[in-house]
């Protein structure tokens, strides 16, 4: 039976925290299904049809990763694929409490779904995708902390909205 692993997240947008994650979880199962959530109370900069595109360029060169969204309980989304796993990435210990409350509610929902975590590798430890934003829309480069392809379209996107102002 293939063995197939969810990783879930907002991505607004993928990070090189995220691609790590993705690159190590993907190496475990047979495949990885990176899953963005629609429709989260965040106010996006991307939709999430402009996220899972992103995420399927940048991955495309991992044959066993296949992005999809989803909205609804993850738990449930996890039955309709078939997958066992949920994967998340641990930065420090502040994530811990969320993560860990997530993954107990989520077991009790489902026993069939279990979640591992991964370290973050130390490299993007500090990372997160509401901090690159943060740069990219004060003028910032964003070069270090996201893929290349994700930074050409943050600078497309922030071009089409402050330019729209
Ligand atoms: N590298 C870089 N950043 C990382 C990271 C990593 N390895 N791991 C987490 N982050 C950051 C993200 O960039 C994001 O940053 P931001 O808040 O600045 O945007 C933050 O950590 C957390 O975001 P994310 O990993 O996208 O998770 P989330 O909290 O937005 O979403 C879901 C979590 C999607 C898994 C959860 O909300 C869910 O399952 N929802 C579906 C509904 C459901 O089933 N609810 C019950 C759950 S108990």
């Amino acid at each position: 039976m293939k063995r197939i692993c969810i990783y879930p997240g907002s991505f607004d947008p993928v990070t090189n925290g995220h691609m790590d994650i993705i690159k190590r979880s993907a190496a475990m199962f047979d495949e990885l299904i990176v899953a963005v959530l629609k429709n989260n109370s965040k106010t996006p900069l991307f939709s999430s049809e402009e996220r899972v595109n992103m995420l399927k360029e940048v991955t495309k060169d991992i044959s066993n990763v296949k992005v999809d969204s989803f909205s609804g309980l993850l738990v449930d989304y996890a039955d309709k694929v078939g997958a066992c796993t949920i994967v998340r990435g641990l930065r420090a210990v502040t994530d811990f409490e969320y993560e860990l409350q997530m993954a107990q509610t989520n077991r009790i929902m489902n026993k069939r779904v279990d979640t591992i975590f991964l370290t973050t590798s130390l490299d993007y430890a500090y990372l997160s995708s509401s901090i690159v934003r943060e740069v990219a829309v004060c003028g910032g480069s964003v070069d270090k902390f996201v893929p290349e392809y994700v930074s050409d379209m943050i600078g497309k996107k922030l071009e089409f909205t402050q330019g729209g102002n």
